[in-house]
């Protein structure tokens, strides 16, 4: 039997860099891998990472230099500290990571992470660091023969990746570079995948994808299913009462996905549908290829099959050559749609993406600027919306102990945390809670029926919607 060694990952950035962490534990824990909190005492540190922004990159080196003390340390302790460095920077900069960070004994891309096991004996026999060297890959499974360890259920809720990679190419991000083409799994995979998890005691999928309304996966059928109708399937899955989807982009939101959203009382009205400006030139020098026109329509097509639909959304702040006029009709657009919350940024030129070469810049104190005003309207409109169901009885998916001793927590169809006084039988179950107040994001309140529910015999059957 090999000796339990410990593992610690930190993941920087997107959701599927979250997914991709939870399938690296999967991977290592057959060769003796049991995850810690502490980097210190680990034999194993991974550092999946994101290259998506500077900041976000240089970050990784900061750390590195961080690692590089404590794997001194554990080496005067007699102790081997290993360091791996995963994800989009991996991808990126390959060897320059092993030449700037030498105390980096593996560099694994996001498409070879299954390969991990391999790559750590190998740089051990060889002595030295070792970037990955696997050009075809299939960590989830795309190709006829996958590998890649079975997916281990974590709780209520779990992502699921049906999707990977992206051919939109905006100008200014890395993504189609770092993740590489779009490639959709097969139906039938997915389906596995989703019935193990709810076998687990999984109640809740957030399908997951660069671009995950670009889905196109081989149907069982023969034919090419899009997002609507595999969420369409999953729907009928047992166990299943809930369903997301992220990140959409708007140019490939299509009839199925409306449907679904008509059709699916499991499909929660909440949706991230990405706009990162409200200007036509923007837009189109950022290549989105929509205009902001297009996008209210869009939106307008979600709301008409679905009244309580809720949105939120990704900003760029800062784009090369962004006029006050031009930033203007960003906030312009904010106040049209109302967003139950947005994530906005200043504009990063990353290496190698179009916007890089562009000439024209805003100044930094501009960027501040901007982005102060846009946050303030978001987060008055993010406040607004979760003080608007104090009072409602809304659904809520229970998920686990709350830290406040009786309390379980669980979260609304709009993701909003609730916590309530209940014995913790109700984890699993989505049940109506009455809204008393709202604590910074949080939301108390009580059960709307006292005595807890026994697990539902039709499982697909949430209480209103
Ligand atoms: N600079 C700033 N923000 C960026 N994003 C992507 N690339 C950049 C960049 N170069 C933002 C977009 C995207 C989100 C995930 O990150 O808003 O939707
Ligand atoms: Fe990047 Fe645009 Fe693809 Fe989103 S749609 S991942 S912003 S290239």
């Amino acid at each position: 039997m090999t000796t339990p060694r410990k593992l610690h990952i930190k993941s920087y950035g997107c959701q599927m860099n979250v997914y991709d962490a939870q399938r690296m534990v999967d991977t290592l824990a057959p060769e003796g891998f049991v995850e810690t909190a502490n980097a210190e005492d680990a034999d194993l540190v991974i550092l999946n990472t994101c290259h998506i922004r500077e900041k976000a990159s240089e970050k990784v080196y900061s750390e590195l230099g961080r690692l590089r003390v404590a794997k001194e340390e554990a080496a005067q302790n007699g102790r081997e500290m290993r360091i791996a460095v995963a994800g989009c920077v991996a991808q990126a900069e390959g060897q320059e990571i092993i030449r700037r960070a030498p105390a980096v004994d593996v560099v694994v891309g996001p498409q070879s992470y299954h390969h991990l096991p391999q790559l750590l004996k190998r740089a051990k026999e060889q002595g030295r660091a070792l970037e990955t060297e696997f050009p075809v890959e299939d960590k989830f499974g795309f190709l006829p023969d996958p590998k890649p360890a079975a997916i281990r259920a974590r709780g209520i809720s779990s992502f699921v990746t049906v999707q990977e990679g992206c051919d939109k190419f905006c100008t200014f991000c890395v993504v189609p570079y770092t993740r590489g083409a779009e490639v959709s799994r097969p139906v039938a995979r997915i389906i596995d995948d989703v019935m193990r998890l709810a076998d687990n005691g999984v109640r809740e999928i957030t399908l997951i994808g660069q671009n995950v309304n670009a889905y196109h996966g081989d149907g069982p059928d023969g034919k090419t299913w899009p997002l609507g109708k595999l969420l369409h399937r999953l729907a009928e899955i047992p166990g299943i009462v809930r369903l997301r989807y992220s990140t959409s982009h708007p140019r490939d939101v299509d009839d199925s996905l409306i449907s679904a959203h008509r059709d699916l009382a499991e499909l929660m009205p909440f949706v991230h549908l990405p706009v990162q400006s409200g200007s036509d030139r923007i837009l189109a020098a950022m290549n989105r290829k929509h205009t902001a026109d297009d996008y209210r329509r869009i939106i307008d097509r979600f709301r008409d099959v679905r009244q309580d639909i809720a949105f939120s959304s990704d900003f760029i702040v800062g784009f090369p050559g962004e006029t006050e006029e031009e930033f203007a009709a960003t906030l312009a657009l904010v106040m049209q749609i109302g967003y139950a919350g947005a994530y906005s940024f200043k504009y990063s030129p990353r290496p190698g993406t179009p916007a890089a070469d562009m000439q024209e810049t805003v100044s930094a104190a501009e960027m501040d600027e901007r982005l102060v005003r846009l946050q303030e309207l978001i987060d008055a409109q993010q406040s607004a919306f979760n003080k608007a169901m104090i009072g409602n009885t809304v659904d809520v998916l229970f998920e686990r102990a709350a830290r406040n001793p009786g309390q379980i927590v669980g979260r609304t169809a709009y993701l909003q945390p609730a916590h309530v006084f209940a014995s913790p039988d109700i984890i699993g179950q989505v049940l109506p809670v009455r809204i008393d107040s709202l604590e910074r994001y949080s939301l108390l309140g009580e059960l709307a029926t006292p005595t807890p529910r026994p697990a539902s015999p039709h499982p697909h059957m949430t209480t209103g919607a």
